[in-house]
């Protein structure tokens, strides 16, 4: 890994890239953060994410310190410094700042900012050729009453736990469910099943990380002809859907076989999959914004 990272407006590379002990991203896990790549060494729908960094913070009641613009220049910036063999990874970090050991957020006036650019790396092919199997984890999605799972935080104590027994299980994802029991989204990447023809994902009300790749879901299925719809979806739903696939910025659509270890469907890649991941990087090759 060969990361350039821009702290506070300095670019290291990442042995060079500090950040103070007192910071209260460190302390607390207080920030929020996004994770966009580029197609055609342009950040993909950095509208949307500026949008979703924009609410993030508004939950946590922090006033990020720069306009759209002004952090796409300093983006730019880091990219332009980073050596890119092809397209880039991007995560944007804005922390509470540093200040004395207290939650008292007038202690902390200045956030802390990091860009974090490393080259982007698709998953393997196989993974969008045969599929991946999940499982459907134990470890429960945050009560929205308590640290929202609408807030991409830095906090993300709830995934990896959730993605760590999904890794003790051999599942490529964890499969989350809410404080009811429905399901809600995976530990990295948000969920969808189809059943007869219709793609369906939970609704944000569950409980989940409104996902910019689920979001442009919706646009991409009114395009071609497939239905994408939100509806409460139980486990059951899940093991009798037709497909299922998962969805986030750097992984696009990878189809779901198996949950734990049982046959999704005929238990390969399905056809309304392959064509919302088909019909989804044509849009992205196109770099529309
Ligand atoms: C918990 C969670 N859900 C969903 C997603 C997918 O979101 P996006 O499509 O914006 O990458 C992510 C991405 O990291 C995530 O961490």
């Amino acid at each position: 890994m060969s990361a350039t990272i821009s702290v506070n407006g300095r670019i290291t590379g990442e042995r060079d890239a500090v950040i103070s002990v007192f910071d209260h991203g460190f302390l607390y896990g207080e920030g929020i953060y996004e994770t966009m790549r580029t197609y055609q060494s342009r950040p993909f729908l950095y509208e949307r994410h500026m949008r979703r960094m924009r609410r993030s913070a508004e939950l946590i009641s922090l006033e990020l310190p720069f306009s759209d613009d002004e952090l796409a220049a300093r983006i730019r910036e880091t990219t332009d410094a980073a050596t890119l063999p092809d397209e880039a990874y991007i995560r944007v970090l804005v922390t509470r700042g540093i200040g004395e050991l207290t939650y008292d957020p007038h202690a902390t006036p200045t956030p802390s900012v990091v860009i974090i650019v490393k080259p982007h790396v698709d998953p393997p092919r196989s993974a969008y050729e045969h599929g991946v199997a999940v499982v459907i984890v134990d470890v429960v999605r945050n009560h929205p009453g308590t640290v929202n799972p609408m807030i991409k935080s830095n906090n993300l104590l709830n995934c990896a736990l959730a993605a760590q027994e999904a890794i003790r299980r051999g599942g490529f994802e964890g499969v989350m469910r809410n404080y009811l029991g429905e399901l809600t989204e995976c530990t990295t990447s948000n969920l969808f099943i189809v059943k007869d023809g219709v793609a369906v994902t939970p609704p944000l009300a569950a409980g989940l990380l409104p996902g910019i790749t689920r979001e442009f879901l919706f646009e991409i299925g009114s395009e071609i002809g497939i239905a994408v719809r939100e509806r409460t979806l139980k486990d059951a739903d899940l093991f009798g859907a037709d497909e299922a696939f998962l969805t986030s910025t750097t992984r696009e659509a990878i189809p779901i076989v198996t949950v734990n270890d049982r046959r999704i469907g005929s238990g390969t890649p399905g056809p309304v999959t392959a064509k919302l991941l088909a019909a989804f990087r044509r849009a992205a090759e196109e770099a529309r914004v």
